[in-house]
Parts: C-alpha cells; structure tokens; sequence
C-alpha cells in the first residue's frame, strides 16, 4: 500500500514538473506584461460582478451590461493606454488563479491589498477606502447589536475575501460559513442559516435596498478600520504598474470616483417591468448556451467516444490499455476539476487563449466521451457472441461483421443509453458555469446579483433545468417505443 502511494505520488511529480517545464507562460511572467497587453491591443480585466456599487449587471434595453466603479475605472484604464476592454465575470476566489495562469491582465474587483495577496501580486496606489459592516434579519436586530452579542453565531462571508478574515479575527470563536458568491451569503442570511454577514459597507447598502428584511447590526465596529481598494497586476511589471497608478492619479484629481459612484447608483436604479420582461432575457441566453454545450458535448463526446470504444474493444493490449486509462482518470475525476484544469491548463500548460465556453465545451466533450465509450463499448458486447462467430463463419472479416451484422444490433442498446447521457450532460452543464460560461446557472447568478433577490432566479433555473430534460426524455421514450415494434 505505501508503495503505490510513493508510486502515485511520485507520478504526480514527475507529470506537473514537466507540465511547469513546457510551461511557456512560466518564463515569461518575468517579463513586464505590459508588452503583452499592447501587442494584443485588448485589457482583460477580472472581476466579480456580485458587488454593486463596484461591479454588476444590469439590464438595458433588454441586454445585459457590466457597470459600476470598478467598471468605470477599468474602462479608463483600458482608454488611457488605447486599448479595447474586456471584462472577465468570474468567482472572487477565481481571480488570483486566474491572473496567475495569465487568463486575465488586471484585477478590478473591490480587492483590498493584503501580505498574502501581495505574494501573489503587486497593487497599485489605492483607488477607494472602505469599511465593513454587519447585517443581519430585521427580527434579529434587537438581539444582535454589537460584536460581543456575534460570539459562537454562525457568520456568513463572501470566501478567501477580507470579510473572512475578519470574521475569524475579530469575533469570538465565531462559526464562519464561507460561500462563494455574494448572493448566496445574503440568501443564507436571510434564510436563518447565519446570523449576520459581514460585507462592505457600500455594497450592504445596495442589497439592504431591495431586501427589507435586513438591516444593519446597530452598533458593530470592526477594529481594523477602513481599507483601501487598489487594482492587482502580476508581479514583475513595473510598466504596467506605472500606467496603473498614472490613471489613478489622474482619476484622484479630477475626483472621478464620485463620478463613477453617481453612475453605479444610477445603473442601480431599479428598471421597470417585472422580473420576466427585466431578466427573461438572460434565461432565454443562458437556455441557448445550455443547450449549445449539451448538444456539443453529447455529438462531439459519441464520436470520441466511439473511438475509444473501439481502441477498449482491440486486440492490441497497449491500446486497449491506454483506452482503460483514458475512461477510468476522467469517470474517477469530478466534472468540475476536469472544467477548472482545462480552463486554467489551455493557458497556463498549452499558453492557449481560449474563451471560456470553448473551454467549457471541450470540458464537456472530454467527460462525455468516456462516458459514452462506456455505454458504445457495453452496447457491443451485450450482442450475442453468437451472432459474430456465425457471420465471420460466413466469411464476413472483422470489419465487415462489425459494419452489418454487430453494429446495427448494437446500435438499439446503445441510443436509449446515450439519451440518459444526454438528460445527465443538461443537468451537469450547470457546472460550467463556475469558468463564465453563460449557461442556464451562470446566467441565474447574475440574475441574483441584477436584482438583488437570491431566491426565484434559482427556482427559474430549475424549472428551466426540469423543462428541458422531461421534453428530451419524454422524446426518447417516444422512439424507444417505436424502436421495440420495430423489433
Ligand atoms: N474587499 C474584500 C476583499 O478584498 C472583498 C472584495 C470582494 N469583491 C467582489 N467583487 N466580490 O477581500
């Protein structure tokens, strides 16, 4: 037992020096970004868009549209240098892996410049300063009023934020419940599944706005004080760096950011409409992407698939053993490493600049296609051995029994099975949507953070999730039926 583990381990070693060997991003974060982003013409800039004022969505004339101060800076950062900005949506505690793997330029996302972080990257000159606050239930309020009263209370927080920090340092064995998006803590919130949120204070102002059932805890002052906000780059780009804060100063004397704070409580402003003719829109895109992959995954996943089926089912033993592997690594790995490896490893291995729904998709693909192989390969076998001896006793050649007499017999085993995968790959999708890919969940979570309302996006979600695989099942019974009196 210890030897295979020494053994494993030992692979694991040798697999990720020479994956860091080939690596040719590794050389070149020495070498000062900023030559890069010229030459491509194009700022990407790394945000979470679940922190209004700084960086959301909302919705004009029917289109979604990033805004904020964040946003605002960052479009004058891309417009003092010449360059085209591209905004990257992702999960907070996405945004350091990111910038490191070279997936985006800049982070813009409310960051506050901590010693861990500043391992990691360098900051600019500060932008903005902040303070935390408490919120909690409304009915909690009189019970929960300073600090003292949070002692051994589970506390939500946004994960690997400063609030997290804070919580673990400055309340009493505090019981922190960290969860990824913004959202999700004020729905844990207001749920009753915490106590109170720790959250920057502009930020509770625009979610205490729209959900009257909070309020802030009356008398909580964190002893840290106020925070500064600042722009993270990579390390090692002193040009970029200088261009980072010249814009900063420049914003700094023209006092832009009471600007920037005048529009984001303008784009907050709540359109009018229902939630329907405000967000359907984002649904109906998230219904199209959802079904783009799954199509892609399921089509593109039978071909691969077959392939492998057919290497699993050869005589050659190196092949059939490669094929074993193949299927065994990524039916034993969860989807959502397979997503995070192959969004993170096309740049940071390959120095490939992907968009995240391709991403997602050759994800998908890969996944399904051991999967499917599986299926192609028990579809084969469950056909009579019978049925193969007496045709190559006709004289049939290996190619030709398989072609006429198994394939076609198999091919009945094996479609209704690949119709389950298919309702599996829709619900699994889902899962793409922590790269950005603007499927069915991704695009409930922005709905989440548009309107502030953490709870009916995700029940839209579901039922769309629900709608979408009960028609495709109901279809599939449809044919099997019609394939058994074909029988
Ligand atoms: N200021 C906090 C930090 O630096 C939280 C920032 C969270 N930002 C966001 N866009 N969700 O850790």
């Amino acid at each position: 037992m210890k030897y295979i583990l020494k053994l494993i381990l030992m692979m694991i070693l040798i697999i990720s020096s020479a994956i860091s060997y080939i690596n040719p991003d590794a050389h070149a974060v020495e070498q000062d970004q900023w030559e890069k982003i010229k030459a491509r013409g194009e700022l990407r800039v790394g945000l979470s868009a679940d922190y209004a004022p700084y960086e959301f969505e909302h919705n004009v004339n029917g289109k979604s549209e990033y805004a904020g101060i964040d946003i605002e800076l960052a479009k004058k950062v891309a417009k003092d240098n010449h360059l085209k900005l591209k905004i990257v949506n992702m999960q907070f505690d996405s945004l350091l892996g990111a910038i490191k793997t070279g997936k985006i330029d800049l982070i813009i996302s409310g960051m506050t410049p901590t010693p861990e972080r500043e391992k990691e990257v360098d900051f600019s000159n500060p932008y903005m300063s902040v303070q935390q606050k408490m919120i909690v239930k409304k009915s909690d309020a009189d019970q929960l009023k300073d600090l003292n009263d949070f002692a051994n209370k589970k506390i939500g927080v946004q994960k690997q934020t400063q609030q997290e920090k804070l919580a673990q340092t400055e309340i009493d064995n505090a019981d922190i419940q960290s969860l990824t998006r913004v959202p999700e803590v004020i729905m844990s919130l207001k749920s009753g599944k915490v106590k109170g949120m720790v959250i920057e204070g502009p930020v509770a102002e625009a979610y205490l706005k729209q959900n009257k059932d909070l309020t802030f805890a009356k008398n909580v002052k964190f002893n840290e004080g106020s925070k500064s906000t600042a722009i993270a780059a990579p390390k090692h780009s002193p040009e970029l760096m200088n261009k980072l804060n010249a814009t900063i100063k420049d914003v700094k004397d023209k006092n832009l950011i009471e600007d920037y704070k005048d529009s984001a409580a303008e784009a907050m402003k709540k359109d009018d409409g229902n939630f329907f003719t405000k967000y359907g829109n984002f649904f109906i895109k998230g219904i199209q992407n959802t079904i783009l992959i799954s199509i892609v995954g399921v089509l593109l996943g039978t071909v691969f698939g077959a392939v492998i089926a057919l290497l699993k089912l050869s005589k050659i033993r190196v092949l059939r053993w490669l094929a074993s592997a193949y299927i065994e690594f990524l039916r034993g790995t969860p989807l959502l490493v397979q997503v995070f490896l192959v969004y993170f490893g096309t740049t940071a291995v390959l120095g490939l600049n992907i968009s995240a729904l391709i991403c997602g998709m050759i994800a998908l693909v890969i996944n399904c296609s051991a999967y499917i192989a599986e299926i192609i390969r028990a579809g084969i076998n469950a056909v009579d051995k019978g049925q193969s001896e007496a045709a190559r006793s006709l004289g049939l050649t290996y190619g030709q029994t398989m072609k006429s007499v198994i394939l076609p017999q198999a091919i009945k085993n094996i479609l209704p099975a690949l119709g389950n995968e298919f309702v599996t790959v829709i619900k699994e999708s889902s899962i793409v949507s922590v790269i950005g890919v603007s499927e069915i969940m991704f695009n409930a979570q922005v709905v989440q953070g548009a309107s502030f309302d953490p709870f009916t996006p995700l029940i839209v979600a579901a039922i769309l999730y629900f709608i979408l695989t009960f028609t495709l099942s109901r279809i599939m019974y449809y044919f099997e039926g019609r394939m058994k009196v074909s029988d």
